[in-house]
């Protein structure tokens, strides 16, 4: 058997996993920051990175612990290298230095979107897919449409060009007062909303494979917003921050008619990509594919088996770094201890052959 842990703090969860042979969650700690981020609306990131370095320590004991090993027994240690914050990759990057030299273990540098790919390969029962498939990935930082050709094989179709989809959640929830993260709260609400109620725009449909949700977020922000009173130039400084929610509008149709804008357009590129490619299967990843309406509507519009991970896995977790992590071992690739953080890597580079 072989056991990874994985550690995972790009952004603002601290977290740290075992995983068996790629596929069986040992252990899986996850720290949130959410109540720290609440009050910003959004990740902050100097506080992230604070919040990282107290929790780290304790966060990786705790699942070495619950696995019921030793670090002895450990075959590598799997950490993410990007993309991510700076400040925030930095603290988990040192620590699994600190932790491989210390034990004398194997280091992987894991790109955390193919993280969020192997979240995939934890649902149990497992069924090792046919490749190409189609992989979308939607969270907080990344909207990506790629084609996966084998194990650690992508061919980027595209991506977003401004706000993330999970971002463009979160920032509608800010305008519609609801808590942070916006995503899960929207969902909540659209369920008792009228989801044709307002026609917001569903951008670039155009034939490209490119996402754009900020001209969506503006639209949202038009109909649900009174304008700030003062001067233009003093609007102009706090816009966003004091934009007052109109009293009459329906939170809960504004909440529908936007998860019916957001997720027509994933769905829309998702099945056109899938149909050109002749893909096998379409996986979706990242926070936003916990999402029941994108789950729904992607199996209704696309005649092909569609996979998301467990709920739990969906966000950020370092179960999906190890698992990430145990393909790379298997294939015989090894970081070093010298390697950087790459906060904008992306997931095309990750090209290697399984041996
Ligand atoms: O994958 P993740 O932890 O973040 C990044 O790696 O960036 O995903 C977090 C994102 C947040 O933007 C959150 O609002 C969104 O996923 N999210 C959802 C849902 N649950 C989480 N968005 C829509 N519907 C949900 N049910
Ligand atoms: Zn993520």
């Amino acid at each position: 058997m072989t056991y990874i842990l994985g550690i995972e703090s790009s952004c603002d969860e601290t977290a740290a996993a075992v995983v068996i042979d790629g596929k069986t969650i040992a252990s899986n700690i996850v720290a949130s920051q959410i109540d720290l981020h609440a009050e910003h609306g959004g990740v902050f990131p100097e506080l992230a990175s604070r919040a990282h370095v107290e929790a780290i320590d304790s966060v990786v004991s705790q699942a070495v612990r619950d696995a019921g090993i030793g670090y002895a027994q450990l075959d590598a240690i799997a950490v993410t290298q990007g993309p991510g914050l700076v400040g925030s990759l930095l603290v988990g990057i040192n620590y699994a230095k600190g932790l491989a030299l210390m034990a004398d273990k194997p280091l992987l540098g894991i790109n955390h979107l193919e993280g969020h790919i192997y979240s995939l390969w934890l649902s149990q029962p497992f069924k090792e897919p046919e490749f190409p498939v189609l992989v979308l990935i939607v969270s907080g930082g990344h909207s990506e449409l790629l084609l996966m050709t084998g194990h650690g094989q992508y061919e980027r179709l595209g991506g977003t060009i401004d706000d993330a989809a999970g971002e463009a959640f979160d920032k509608v929830g800010r305008l519609l007062d609801l808590p942070f993260p916006g995503g899960p709260h929207i969902e909540r609400a659209a369920r008792h909303g009228n989801g044709t109620a307002f026609d917001f725009p569903r951008a670039l449909r155009d034939g490209s494979y490119d996402f754009s949700f900020s001209g969506l977020k503006t639209a949202v922000r038009r109909e649900v917003t009174v304008p700030p009173s003062g001067s233009r130039s003093r609007r102009r400084r706090g816009a966003e921050k004091r934009a007052q929610l109109r009293s009459d509008v329906s939170v809960n149709d504004v909440a529908a008619s936007f998860q019916e804008a957001v997720t027509d357009i994933l769905v829309e590129k998702t099945a056109r990509a899938a149909k050109e490619h002749g893909v096998s299967e379409i996986f979706m990843a990242g926070g936003v594919s916990a999402n029941t309406m994108l789950r729904l509507k992607m199996r209704r519009e696309t005649d092909l088996p569609v996979r998301y991970p467990p709920l739990n896995l969906c966000t950020d977790n370092g179960a999906m770094i190890a698992a990430a992590g145990y393909f790379r071992y298997e294939a015989g690739l090894r970081t070093g201890l010298d390697f950087d953080v790459l906060p904008n890597w992306p997931l095309s580079s990750q090209l290697y052959e399984m041996s």
